[in-house]
């Protein structure tokens, strides 16, 4: 079976969480798409130059520690911008998207560029100071020193980084589903979501 369900929202929206979880109910692949960005942002920060660094992306890249510090959020975020890197990772995510036995992907465009007929889209959201909390939570527990503040400052920056882009700018697709997690916890969240994908398949 061939089967797309395809997750974009902003930065600690819970879109990881719902990803995993929905994946892991279904019995699909999962893809986080944000680690793409972050691998290749993770080799800009080693002096690598952007495009090269994408085409030459090996999936082993994915794997390697550090990848969720802000440091590397912020180099991702900053390639993500560059046409071509993104024209690079195109085609590993619609393979992965298409692969037998179903497939969830998260990131930013996948309901709109990478998987426009993807069986469903969901369009995961929470105001910046819910996704900030949340994201300073996971930087202390992950045993990075960070304020709140500077958590929330980030947060929008990188907000505004995503939408404004020339290239994929971050928006939900037309017949994508909003779930606005800011009042619900990741339990509620993750069987809003099922509950979409079950009514699809
Ligand atoms: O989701 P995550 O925070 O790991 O993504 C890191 C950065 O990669 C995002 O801020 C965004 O700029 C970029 N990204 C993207 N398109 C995706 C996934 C991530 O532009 N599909």
């Amino acid at each position: 079976m061939i089967f797309t369900v395809a997750i974009d929202g902003p930065a600690a929206a819970g879109k990881g969480t719902v990803g995993r979880a929905v994946a892991a109910h279904f019995g699909f692949a999962h893809l986080d798409t944000g680690l793409l960005y972050r691998a290749v942002g993770a080799l800009v920060l080693k002096g690598s130059e952007p495009v090269a660094a994408a085409r030459g992306l090996a999936p082993e890249a994915l794997e390697q520690p550090g990848l969720r510090s802000p440091e590397v959020a912020r180099a991702a975020s900053e390639v993500a911008v560059i046409p071509q890197v993104r024209a690079a990772l195109l085609e590993f995510q619609r393979g992965f998207a298409r692969r037998e036995g179903g497939a969830v992907l998260d990131g930013r465009d996948i309901g709109t560029v990478i998987c426009p007929s993807a069986e469903v889209k969901l369009f995961v959201t929470a105001s910046a100071e819910a996704r900030a909390g949340r994201r300073l939570a996971e930087l202390l527990e992950a045993g990075h020193d960070a304020s709140f503040d500077s958590v929330l400052a980030d947060v929008k920056a990188r907000d505004a980084r995503d939408s404004e882009r020339a290239a994929a700018p971050l928006r939900p697709a037309e017949d994508a589903f909003l779930l606005d997690t800011s009042d619900l916890d990741a339990a509620q969240a993750v069987s809003a979501a099922v509950a979409r994908v079950a009514a699809a398949l």
